[in-house]
């Protein structure tokens, strides 16, 4: 008598516990169904872009090789990041170096610190410089002392003069509205240039 009267209290409560815990397991198996935007989504999505923006940061300044190719505009073949111009593709830096390392910077993009062939590449330099010094592909080179572009062809005054500033400046900068000199081991910002 007593075993029975134990099994009918114990088979009802039995059923309720298997009822309460399947209704649990469908709760948490669709909660984050029923709302997507609450949950674990919106935690992974702001890691992701997290990181992604962290990135970004650090290509954006300085890294122009790690750019892709861009179609933006349809007419030119500039990775992101570079302007182009009269057919060339141009980087302004945000990061300083000095002139060694802007020229390796430039040279692992497949560039080159820019040679200014034009008054009309020295204005389109001039203007997009927001007024920063910025190194260009000119130094003063060889035993000579003269001051030549990156390729070792000799600066030629026709298309602008250099204000030189001391003994000491051996590297020419461009900013809003001169080319001027400084030292090449002074960081500074720096154009590349290359072909688009
Ligand atoms: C999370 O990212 C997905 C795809 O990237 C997007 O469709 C969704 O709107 C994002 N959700 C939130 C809350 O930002
Ligand atoms: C964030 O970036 C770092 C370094 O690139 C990487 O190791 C890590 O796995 C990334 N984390 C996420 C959540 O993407
Ligand atoms: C530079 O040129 C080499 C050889 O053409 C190529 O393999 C590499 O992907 C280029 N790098 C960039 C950043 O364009
Ligand atoms: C430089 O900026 C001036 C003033 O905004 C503009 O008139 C000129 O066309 C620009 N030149 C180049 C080559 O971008
Ligand atoms: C730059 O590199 C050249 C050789 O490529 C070296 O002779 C010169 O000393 C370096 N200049 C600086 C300031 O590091």
């Amino acid at each position: 008598m007593q075993n029975n009267m134990n099994w009918q209290l114990v088979i009802p409560g039995l059923i309720i516990v298997a009822i309460k815990l399947a209704g649990t397991s469908l709760f948490m198996v669709y909660f984050p169904q029923i709302f997507p935007t609450l949950g674990f989504q919106r935690i992974l999505n702001s890691t992701t872009e997290g990181n992604r923006t962290v990135s970004q940061i650090f290509s954006t300044d300085d890294s122009p090789e790690n750019s892709k190719s861009s179609t933006s505009g349809g007419r030119t073949d500039c990775p992101i990041r570079w302007t182009f111009q009269r057919g060339k593709c141009y980087f302004f830096s945000v990061q300083e170096k000095t002139w060694n390392a802007s020229q390796r910077a430039c040279s692992e993009a497949n560039s080159s610190l820019v040679i200014i062939n034009s008054k009309e590449e020295l204005e389109f330099l001039h203007n997009n410089t927001k007024a920063e010094d910025h190194f260009i592909g000119l130094s003063i080179r060889g035993a000579e002392g003269r001051w030549k572009w990156i390729d070792n062809t000799e600066f030629n005054t026709d298309i602008f003069i250099i204000g030189l500033n001391s003994d000491t400046s051996d590297c020419a900068v461009i900013g809003l509205t001169v080319v001027g000199t400084i030292s090449c081991s002074v960081p500074n910002r720096w154009i590349c240039e290359k072909k688009a």
